[in-house]
């Protein structure tokens, strides 16, 4: 036979069958069967299929994800003077930090396909969402405020979510996954639990292929699910700012960083600072005290912190006491000044100013039996006297700490080729 015989009986083959397969099912070895010809003259031609293991990852996401060359998680730069890491024993690593990103991306995850972790952290806003509560599956509407995910890893606090219910990250990562509101899976009311997911994932082609080339083999567990989430959101880092520019500048933190206007500098230092307040509560000198709770260079919640005065429900009039995490105050805003999404637990404050018009005069309320006793000086709640002037300085101070390229790193945004 000749060779251009064999190829065009090649080729008549192949899209026979691949026309006789439904759009959505072609299978991997049809699809990306390599024929390779033996042309040594004299030797009777050998047709060898090469089934390429990676098939169903290139359908499905293109040049986005090439597991021969993956983009860097584990090793990302990050300054020096950056020291808190609350990584305990799943250590970021390339390939599991790439699952993660499929999954945070996938809708599959939720129980009627329509919601993935990132309908409600969006790369663009700083992987919080706009929204006040976020939609999730079947009319389900998230209970308290979406939360920023940045520089998670870089904090001494290990706990997650505002009022600190998941132990670590790896717990935290399968929650909203089985939250009846949000991706659905939560075996009430005759819905299906995690277990349906995991076998519904390991039918999937390109899982299929990102398990084995992860684990070795197949098979979807909520462990592997957890590890790798986990991972990819660690990756999730933070350190272009213009605050980081001018702290490279400077041996001492408090030093006025030369990057910045007078005014930046200003709040800086009452940022840093704490206040001298008399018998009423009522601050007479010295800065704001912020850091004292969202201690810089993270910008993390100290791990001790209680409640900071905002007790609200969205949508109800009872009061919760409990939610003392804060995400890192960095990229509260965008390099451009603008907030990325709403602010607290219920999203009370739509603007920085009206958060300084919080901590300026904390309300006393006699049911908030968990406030914090820095924000109640000599039993009275804290009133910081604040110029409008300090108040401005401290607002410019908190948009330094905007970052750039966490917004638009490809690493980070979905690894789809369709919507
Ligand atoms: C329907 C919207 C929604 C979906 C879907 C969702 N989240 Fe969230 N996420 C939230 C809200 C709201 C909070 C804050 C909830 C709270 O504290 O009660 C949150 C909090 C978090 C936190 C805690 C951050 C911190 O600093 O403590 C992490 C991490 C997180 N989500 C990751 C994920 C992952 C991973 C997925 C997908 C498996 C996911 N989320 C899916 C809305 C959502
Ligand atoms: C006693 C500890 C404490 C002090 C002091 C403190 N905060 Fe907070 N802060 C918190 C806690 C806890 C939260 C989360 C509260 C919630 O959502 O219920 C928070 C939330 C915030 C948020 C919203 C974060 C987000 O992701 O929505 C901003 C902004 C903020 N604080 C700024 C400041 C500034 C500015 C100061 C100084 C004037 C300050 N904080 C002082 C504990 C503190």
């Amino acid at each position: 036979m000749k060779k251009s015989n064999i190829i065009s009986l090649a080729t008549f083959v192949l899209s026979g069958l691949v026309a006789s397969c439904s759009k959505n099912d072609i299978s991997p070895l049809i699809n990306n069967t390599v024929i390779k010809k033996d042309t040594v003259v004299g030797i009777t031609p050998i047709i060898m299929t090469v089934i390429d293991p990676y098939s169903a990852i290139k359908l499905t996401f293109g040049n986005n994800i090439d597991p021969n060359a993956l983009l860097n998680y584990a090793n990302q730069v990050k300054p020096n003077y950056i020291t808190k890491d609350n990584t305990n024993v799943n250590s970021i690593t390339n390939s599991k930090a790439t699952l993660g990103r499929v999954l945070f991306y996938d809708k599959n995850l939720s129980i009627n396909n329509t919601i993935s972790c990132s309908s409600c952290h969006k790369q663009n806003f700083a992987f919080s969402d706009t929204a006040l509560i976020s939609s999730g599956v079947l009319g389900g509407l998230s209970v308290r405020h979406s939360m920023r995910l940045i520089n998670t890893r870089f904090a001494n606090e290990t706990k997650f979510f505002w009022n600190e219910r998941a132990t670590t990250l790896e717990q935290q990562a399968t929650m909203p996954i089985q939250d009846h509101l949000e991706m659905g899976y939560s075996g009430i009311n005759g819905r299906e639990s995690i277990s349906s997911l995991l076998s519904k994932l390991s039918k999937i082609n390109y899982y299929k292929e990102l398990f084995k080339f992860v684990y070795n083999d197949t098979i979807v567990t909520e462990v592997r699910l957890q590890e790798s989430l986990a991972q990819f959101i660690r990756s999730i880092q933070s350190f272009d700012s213009k605050y980081d520019i001018g702290r490279a500048q400077v041996n001492n933190a408090n030093d006025a960083f030369p990057n910045f206007s007078a005014i930046e500098n200003t709040g800086k230092q009452l940022f840093m600072t704490p206040p001298t307040f008399n018998a009423n509560g009522i601050r007479t000198t010295g800065g704001l005290g912020c850091n004292s709770c969202h201690n810089a260079p993270e910008f993390d919640i100290d791990p001790n912190s209680r409640n900071n005065g905002v007790i609200g429900v969205i949508g109800s009039n009872n009061i919760e006491l409990n939610n003392t995490r804060s995400p890192s105050l960095r990229d509260i805003t965008k390099a451009d000044g603008s907030i990325n999404s709403r602010m607290m637990h219920n999203g009370v404050f739509e603007n920085l100013n009206a958060v300084l018009a919080h901590y300026n005069n904390i309300p006393n309320n006699q049911r908030n039996t968990n406030i914090d006793p820095r924000l109640r000086p000599n039993n009275n709640t804290q009133q910081l006297n604040l110029t409008v002037a300090e108040s401005n300085a401290v607002i410019a101070f908190m948009k330094t700490l905007a970052g750039t390229a966490v917004y638009t790193d490809r690493k980070w945004a979905s690894p789809f080729i369709l919507p």
